[in-house]
């Protein structure tokens, strides 16, 4: 608890006490009529029985009421009336009817000097279980919410509900357009995958959950009304500023005009004022320049939409506006672009030919391209180191760049394979089993050269693996082959009793 939360709850224990002193003659909330109120099932004529037991306090109410009334300009006539009726009639047990002939009560409207009065009074309030009616003050005070008895919010329930509809609308947009509607193969992938559509069903998840608290939290709150029975009294324009309310609406169940008033008064209000309908139908429209605004600002926000479509029907010989320049306009030729200057109008421009950039020289037949005077190269290429390091390199770019389709063993049923065999499509092509004789007889350069540029159906790898690689790649696969065709001589002597 913060030392705010204390002072006032002393405030509050204080101000009760000196309620229930200043206050002990009069009946308070516990008296029979509040209890039957309380009660809440009482008949039309109970009701009246009630309102009039209770003359007396409302005519206290209305004495205090009167002080206000004669500083807010609307209200002096109207107060005027009942000051007459109830002068006349102070012995006589006076009129209960409504004075406001034709008006309609709203409700009560009770002044408090302190946060401290404002939560005792909420707290009397609560206990009498009135429903309709809320406090104000210029600031939040700590403590009011248990004093109103105000129960946690639904708004995270709602939010909860439609953030769910969220989730499932955008899985379910997903699997609608990604697997039902236009199903697209994209390397072999699942159509429908959870993983891959967690950010879209995230995005859908969060827009969701944030239209439904803002538009939830004007609901709840019955918003917008752009007008209030209590802003036409001047006294409750202090709320911004210094002063504490409590507002009892006359549509409340518990609600017994005297008997309110009178609890209101009891719980240490400075002043009750009666509030009463407008019943003017111009004054619950929304004030015009407010009107004004909303529909000028309404308009103006087509302007960009307008003049979008505007340009997109219009035709102009002149380029788009472009605000921010950057660099996007240059006196250059972009590659795959017509330019003039050349016979054959192409800005793409290759070599020069027999020239050759510095380090581009790849005259040696045997290295480069596993050729050695004519025929495939049988041999590595002298350069190149043939030593448990670069076979190890080799087996290492070989798990890299082969083990996806030829496997890890080598005989061609890599994972791309196994996918490809459970993916409903045709021309799939097994990568050859790399252990069959044919291949195993073929000379170091031939490899080397399917590695490179590729053959039949498997794609070249001369971009992606330098020449010294392709080199221990070749090495490894060797090394693979001869793992499954060893010779018995190729085994250690103490081993081979455990060959079977
Ligand atoms: C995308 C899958 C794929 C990858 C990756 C791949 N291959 Fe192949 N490879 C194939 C297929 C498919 C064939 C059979 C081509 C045919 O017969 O049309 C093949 C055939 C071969 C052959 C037999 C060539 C012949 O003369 O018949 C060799 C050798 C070979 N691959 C080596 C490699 C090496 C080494 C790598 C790693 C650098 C590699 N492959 C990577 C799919 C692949």
């Amino acid at each position: 608890m913060s030392p705010d939360d204390k002072d006032i709850e002393k405030n509050a224990e204080e101000s009760e006490a000196k309620a229930a002193t200043d206050d002990s003659s009069v009946t308070d909330d516990s008296s029979p009529e509040a209890k039957e109120a309380a009660a809440g099932d009482e008949t039309a004529e109970k009701d009246e029985t009630a309102e009039k037991s209770s003359a007396r306090g409302e005519e206290s109410a209305a004495g205090e009421g009167e002080k206000s009334a004669e500083d807010s300009p609307d209200g002096v006539e109207e107060e005027e009336e009942e000051e007459e009726e109830e002068t006349a009639g102070a012995d006589d047990p006076p009129a209960t009817g409504p004075a406001h002939e034709g008006e309609e009560l709203y409700g009560l409207l009770a002044e408090f000097k302190s946060p401290g009065d404002l939560v005792s009074a909420a707290e009397k309030v609560r206990d009498a279980g009135f429903t309709r009616w809320d406090c104000f003050s210029p600031f939040p005070v700590h403590g009011i919410d248990p004093a109103m008895g105000i129960k946690m919010t639904i708004l995270p329930w709602i939010v909860f509900a439609i953030g769910l509809g969220g989730l499932g609308g955008g899985l379910l947009l997903q699997w609608w357009t990604n697997d039902y509607n236009w199903p697209w193969i994209v390397s072999g992938k699942p159509f429908f995958s959870i993983p891959a559509n967690i950010p879209i069903t995230f995005e859908t998840t969060v827009l969701a959950s944030v239209l439904a608290t803002f538009f939830g939290m004007w609901a709840l709150n019955k918003l917008p009304q752009v007008w209030h029975p209590f802003f036409k009294k001047d006294r409750f324009l202090r709320v911004t500023d210094d002063s504490f309310f409590i507002g009892i609406e006359a549509a409340d169940q518990r609600f017994r005009r005297g008997e309110t008033e009178e609890l209101l008064n009891n719980a240490g209000a400075e002043a009750v004022e009666r509030v009463y309908i407008d019943p003017d139908p111009a004054a619950k429209k929304m004030p015009k320049p407010v009107l004004a605004f909303i529909m000028v600002t309404s308009v103006l926000a087509l302007v960009p939409f307008a003049l979008v479509a505007k340009a997109r029907a219009d035709r102009s010989p002149d380029p788009h506006v472009h605000i921010i320049p950057d660099m996007d306009f240059q006196p250059k030729a972009k590659s795959q672009t017509a330019n003039d200057l050349f016979y054959d109008s192409r800005a793409s421009r290759s070599d020069v030919t027999g020239t050759v950039a510095r380090g581009e020289l790849k005259a040696d037949d045997h290295f480069y391209r596993g050729i050695k005077s004519g025929q495939w190269a049988a041999e590595f290429p002298a350069q190149f180191d043939v030593s448990q390091s670069t076979v190890e390199r080799g087996r290492n770019r070989f798990n890299i760049y082969c083990r996806p389709c030829h496997g890890a063993d080598g005989k061609g049923g890599g994972m791309i394979h196994r996918r490809a065999m459970k993916v409903p499509q045709q021309g799939w092509v097994q990568p050859s089993n790399l252990h069959q004789a044919n291949i195993v007889r073929q000379p170091h350069g031939q490899i080397f050269n399917s590695i490179s540029n590729g053959i039949r159906t498997m794609p070249g790898y001369a971009t992606q693996i330098p020449e010294s690689d392709r080199w221990a790649v070749v090495l490894y696969l060797r090394a693979l082959q001869r793992s499954q065709n060893a010779p018995v001589d190729d085994v250690p002597q103490q081993n081979r009793k455990d060959i079977r």
